[in-house]
């Protein structure tokens, strides 16, 4: 058998799963993120590691765990974890949506061999702009840097003992050729780092050590199981939804929101604030566009009125044309395609009759419109994209994805089961590393039904997409 654990931003998933991936059991652990700051978004990487043993442990108590071979691993990406030559961990990881380092990205990006060797825009949220960041803010702190970690690469020392990485996280940082697949000297010196700060890399499907003999006994593991390399939670979804090959694609409705497409070939183009990363395969690459909160902006709404996602969502019923209220997510900035740290969100076109479901169906229109915005990027870069697979919390909502489909012209996927994902995926990397198979272990999931783009609104939600395009275009130099 084998576990599949994915660290997530609000929670850690693991699930067990056999060699014919039926999930035998499966635990999920929540988790807290602390916003000390504006801007500010940062975890206690010891509360990954103890909620991983707590999940392992549950699994135990569900399954049998003695025919374990291989663990994989799945994280939230580009988080910057500090160790120091004791592998004591420096400061809180700072997380992906954090957006302090936003002056650093700025001139990190300006030196043009970021966007030629890495193949993306300096984003604030990327690795390398926070280690510039905590130089010039806690220059004792950076002194002590012995390792720079990504948070399920903090969880793998955790579990084997060893600093090691893999392409498709690593291609996140700024400072991954990701073309060649190897650390950029270039780029690791432009950050006052050096390759021996570095992890070593393997591909996502392959073995990266072995769990620790003595964590083994405590967590009722068998001796010798393998540590497959894994995935960011991006490409590791990939692989658990099947999106492996060019014409394979996803969109993902989690904490951030995500419109992911596979690529055979290397294909970057930075401007378009498209993200072209590495995939968890061998000579696999994919692009995405990124939007900082897809059901973090219902979350947010969630806890203004008291009324949980489920009671704002609930009963939208059948699609209707976009509201006049006019929601812009950019709660914590965006990355595409505004690659903007400073917007904010907007709540535009408040009437007397605005009630709290009006609001939530405004903020869901507002989220496609930012996924909307990201088919444009992707369509510029020559990515074409057919249909695609629908996951993540988000995805429960029928009306979200009857949106998306209409918005994007796209007809959207829905699995039969929710039990795919990047769990899954990070579990099916680790039986590509214990036995040597190859992408055929990552089948697309089997489809519960096809919503379509919805014709005969199509023209509505354009008008809308046009009023919201403007309304960023006017306010994005409002000052704050
Ligand atoms: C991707 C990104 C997010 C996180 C969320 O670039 O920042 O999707 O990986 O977990």
């Amino acid at each position: 058998t084998y576990i599949g654990l994915d660290l997530g931003t609000s929670s850690l998933k693991a699930i067990l799963i056999d060699e014919d991936q039926n999930v035998l059991a499966e635990h999920t652990v929540a988790m807290t993120v602390a916003r000390p700051r504006e801007g500010w978004s940062e975890q206690d990487p010891q509360q990954w590691f103890d909620a991983t043993c707590t999940a392992i442990k549950a699994l135990g108590a569900r399954a049998d765990l003695s025919s374990v071979r291989g663990i994989g691993l799945s994280g939230h990406m580009h988080g910057a974890t500090l160790i120091d030559a004791n592998d004591t961990v420096l400061r809180p990881c700072i997380l992906w949506n954090d957006t302090r380092s936003f002056a650093e990205a700025t001139a990190l990006d300006a030196d043009p061999k970021f966007r030629d060797l890495s193949g993306n825009i300096v984003f604030a949220g990327f690795t390398a702009p926070k280690i510039a960041w905590v130089k010039n803010n806690e220059p004792d702190i950076f002194a002590k840097i012995a390792k720079v970690l990504l948070p399920k690469d903090y969880l793998r020392l955790m579990l084997i003992g060893d600093y090691v990485a893999e392409m498709s996280d690593a291609a996140g940082t700024s400072w991954l050729d990701v073309a060649k697949r190897d650390w950029s000297d270039d780029l690791l010196a432009a950050t006052d780092l050096d390759r021996s700060h570095m992890p070593r890399l393997v591909e996502g499907s392959q073995s990266s050590g072995e769990i620790r003999a003595s964590l083994a006994q405590e967590l009722g593991l068998p001796k010798g199981v393998v540590v497959a390399g894994g995935g960011g939670d991006n490409a590791a979804s990939a692989i658990g939804a099947g999106v492996v090959k060019s014409g394979d694609a996803f969109v993902s409705l989690g904490t951030s929101g995500v419109l992911f497409a596979a690529s055979d070939a290397y294909q970057p183009d930075a401007a378009s604030a498209v993200h072209t990363f590495c995939h968890a395969l061998p000579d696999t690459w994919h692009q995405m566009g990124v939007i900082l909160a897809a059901t973090d902006a219902l979350q947010w709404l969630s806890r203004l009125t008291g009324l949980s996602a489920a009671e704002l969502t609930g009963n939208l019923g059948d699609l209707k044309a976009p509201s006049r209220t006019l929601f812009l997510p950019y709660l914590g900035g965006e990355r595409t395609p505004h690659n903007d740290t400073k917007i904010r969100g907007q709540f535009l076109h408040l009437d007397h009759a605005t009630d709290a479901k009006e609001a939530a169906r405004a903020v869901v229109e507002g989220v496609t419109f930012a996924f909307a915005d990201c088919h444009m990027a992707l369509k510029s870069t020559g990515t074409t994209i057919e249909r695609a697979l629908a996951m993540g919390g988000g995805a429960k909502s029928d009306y979200w994805l009857q949106a998306i489909a209409t918005a994007l012209n796209i007809p959207l996927m829905v699995p039969q089961t929710g039990d795919f994902g990047a769990a899954l995926g990070a579990a099916r990397l680790a039986i590509m590393a214990v036995t040597g198979a190859g992408p055929e272990v990552a089948s697309m999931p089997p489809i519960a039904k096809t919503v379509d783009p919805n014709l005969s609104l199509q023209s509505a939600f354009s008008e809308a997409y046009a009023r919201y395009r403007a309304a960023y275009t006017t306010l994005k130099d409002l000052p704050a």
